[in-house]
């Protein structure tokens, strides 16, 4: 669909908009200087209703879980590329590209792999699967998350498998065997719990920092800080000015920063929905207009598209905090938190988005 852009004074919020009411978010993005990507599971790729908004707004596409260790390889020395495939096929069917999530995660090393990692061929079992993965999508993966959540809560090394069997140096080993295998792919490490004012994003926020420091010091191969952005209605205050200090400080070691993971958890369920899509559209508004005002930031990625496939499900903690709310069968369906619902239509979450990269190209023009 060729879009042409026009100047439309529209008022929202006393901005003018420099795109046209249907404008997809890819190409708003683009003007923006922004990738607009949403992340994709296989099961998602067999509904056509689904498969033509992510073809329709996204530039790029995340395999949900298609691409991790413990999914490519559940078996020692057998991978199964077949739902992977299936994401870069549909991707190159649309002319998409796709982003290399995750090479190495605590959550999702194979299990077959753990007493083989303390060994000697622990580390080269490693880069055997960094080059087996990195080489079969070079073509269509531009940016891979070569680590993902290394931080802990307390800001320190999170443990896992790697740093057991390898030390914190699994992290800038990690890095330079992908710089090996794909010299010129971008290179990031991807974090979540840095977005709000609680002591447990601030120490995550300062965690990450110094890694990147010392491996920007250290001249590993890293070109990109992914915030996944897996917003919280319930965890208070978002850190706007210290999040612009965080990517600030990133902008001035030479890196690049993707958000790669948003949506948006609940919490006044039983709220009119309505009110509910209110709340997430002003949170995505707020976060976004925050690190959007950097122009370090180069992509948005959401975590799926439609609340119908989102990993955020209404819990049983969620239930026992409103006692009753749900007799008589009433339900409050699913988390309200993407930019679609589960029927497929745009919820005030794709408008607020559209609005913060319009508000973006503005700020360009000036
Ligand atoms: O496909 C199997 C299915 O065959 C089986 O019947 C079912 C029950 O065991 O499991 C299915 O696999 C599940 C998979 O999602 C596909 O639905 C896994 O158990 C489940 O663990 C996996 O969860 C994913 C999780 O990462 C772990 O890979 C979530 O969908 C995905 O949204 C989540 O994404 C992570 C990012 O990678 C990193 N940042 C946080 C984010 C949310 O946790």
């Amino acid at each position: 669909m060729i879009v042409n852009f026009m100047t439309a004074i529209v008022a929202s919020k006393g901005v003018a908009r420099s795109v046209t009411p249907n404008a997809t978010l890819a190409a708003v993005g683009r003007r923006a200087g922004i990738e607009v990507g949403a992340a994709v599971a296989a099961e998602m790729l067999a509904e056509p209703w689904l498969t033509g908004i992510v073809a329709r707004e996204c530039a790029t596409v995340s395999p949900e879980v298609a691409l991790k260790w413990a999914a490519l390889a559940p078996g020692e020395g057998t991978y199964d590329f077949a739902p992977a495939d299936t994401v870069a096929a549909f991707a190159r069917r649309h002319g998409l590209r796709m982003r290399g999530h995750t090479l190495l995660w605590h959550q999702s090393i194979p299990e077959w792999t753990l007493p083989l990692l303390a060994g000697e061929d622990g580390w080269p079992l490693v880069e055997r699967h960094i080059r087996t993965v990195m080489t079969r999508y070079r073509h269509r993966v531009d940016e891979w998350d070569v680590v993902n959540e290394p931080i802990a809560d307390d800001g320190g090394l999170r443990d896992g498998p790697l740093l057991s069997a390898f030390g914190p140096a699994y992290i800038a080993n990690g890095l330079r065997a992908a710089h090996a295998v794909s010299p010129n792919a971008r290179l990031a490490i991807n974090e979540y719990g840095v977005e709000y004012a609680r002591p447990i994003d601030a120490a995550r926020r300062a965690g990450l920092l110094a890694l990147v420091r010392t491996l920007v010091a250290q001249r590993v191969p890293l070109h990109r800080v992914g915030i996944q952005a897996h917003l919280n209605l319930a965890h208070g205050p978002l850190a706007l000015a210290e999040l612009r200090e965080f990517i600030g400080a990133v902008a001035r070691l030479g890196l690049e920063v993707s958000i790669t993971e948003l949506d948006v958890r609940e919490r006044d369920l039983i709220l009119p929905v309505e009110a509910r899509d209110r709340l997430v559209a002003e949170h995505v508004a707020a976060f976004l207009d925050c690190v959007l005002a950097e122009p370090v930031v180069r992509s948005l990625s959401c975590w799926g598209l439609s609340d119908r496939f989102s990993w955020l499900i209404v819990t049983d903690e969620d239930r026992a905090r409103f006692p009753g709310a749900w007799a008589g069968g009433s339900t409050p369906g699913l988390n309200r938190g993407l930019p679609y619902d589960a029927a497929g239509q745009a919820k005030p979450m794709r408008a607020a988005i559209i609005d913060a990269l319009a508000r973006r190209v503005n700020r360009g023009r000036r």
